[in-house]
């Protein structure tokens, strides 16, 4: 169980949060939308344990995985490599098996640089994913790519969640997309006091 009770949430003098609080069940994927600016990206490193700079508490399980807007790949580190060193304890088949899962079957020795850049976000979903993560955390992981690189991205992601059944938590600014994952939706709101679930 993911639990999330933020009261307020600063950037110097100026109050980007006030009141947000969500539960996330286990195997449940909920989506958050919300106006550009608004706080979504600032919720995600809170609840990820990245931003601890926060008024309020957040209880999460142990095995976390992110995937942001950016695929965030060593460029100089083979396929491999790249999920090696964040799960240092895969073996070379079980990092062979998670690009076959991401459909990057063979492509272990070549470097992210050879990769086009749909294929570098199955790489760091296939990274995500290889933790086995109880909660996954994903802002905006569709954006900036051409519409059939998204929808094959979207499939992929239904299918790697109702693999590993993680809890899932992610940005989108697509409500087409938070409909199609999400068991529920979330849109946050501008308030007097900062952005509140409306
Ligand atoms: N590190 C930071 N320092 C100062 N202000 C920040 C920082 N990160 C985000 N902000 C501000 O907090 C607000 C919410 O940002 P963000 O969470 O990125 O919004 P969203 O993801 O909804 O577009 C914005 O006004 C942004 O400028
Ligand atoms: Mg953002």
């Amino acid at each position: 169980m993911t639990r999330v009770e933020i009261t307020s949430k600063s950037f110097g003098t100026a109050r980007v949060l006030g009141r947000v609080s969500f539960t996330i069940d286990e195997g449940e994927t909920v989506a958050l939308v919300g106006p550009s600016g608004i706080g979504k990206s600032t919720i995600l490193r809170i609840v990820a344990g990245i931003d601890t700079a926060f008024d309020g508490r957040v209880e999460r399980p142990d095995a976390v995985a992110m995937v942001f807007q950016e695929p965030t790949l060593l460029l100089w580190r083979s396929l491999r490599e790249n999920l090696r060193i964040v799960h240092p304890a895969l073996t070379p088949a079980e990092a062979e098996e998670a690009l076959v899962q991401v459909g990057l079957a063979g492509k272990a020795d070549f470097f992210p640089g050879q990769l086009s850049l749909g294929q570098q976000r199955r790489l760091a979903l296939a990274r995500a994913f290889a933790g086995q993560p109880e909660l996954l955390i994903m802002d905006e992981p569709y954006a900036s790519l051409d519409q059939e690189t998204a929808q094959g991205m979207l499939r992929l992601t239904e299918t790697l969640i109702a693999r590993h059944r993680p809890a899932t938590l992610f940005v989108t600014h697509s409500m087409q997309e938070a409909n199609h994952l999400a068991d529920r939706v979330l849109t946050l709101r501008e308030g007097p006091d900062g952005a509140t679930l409306g």
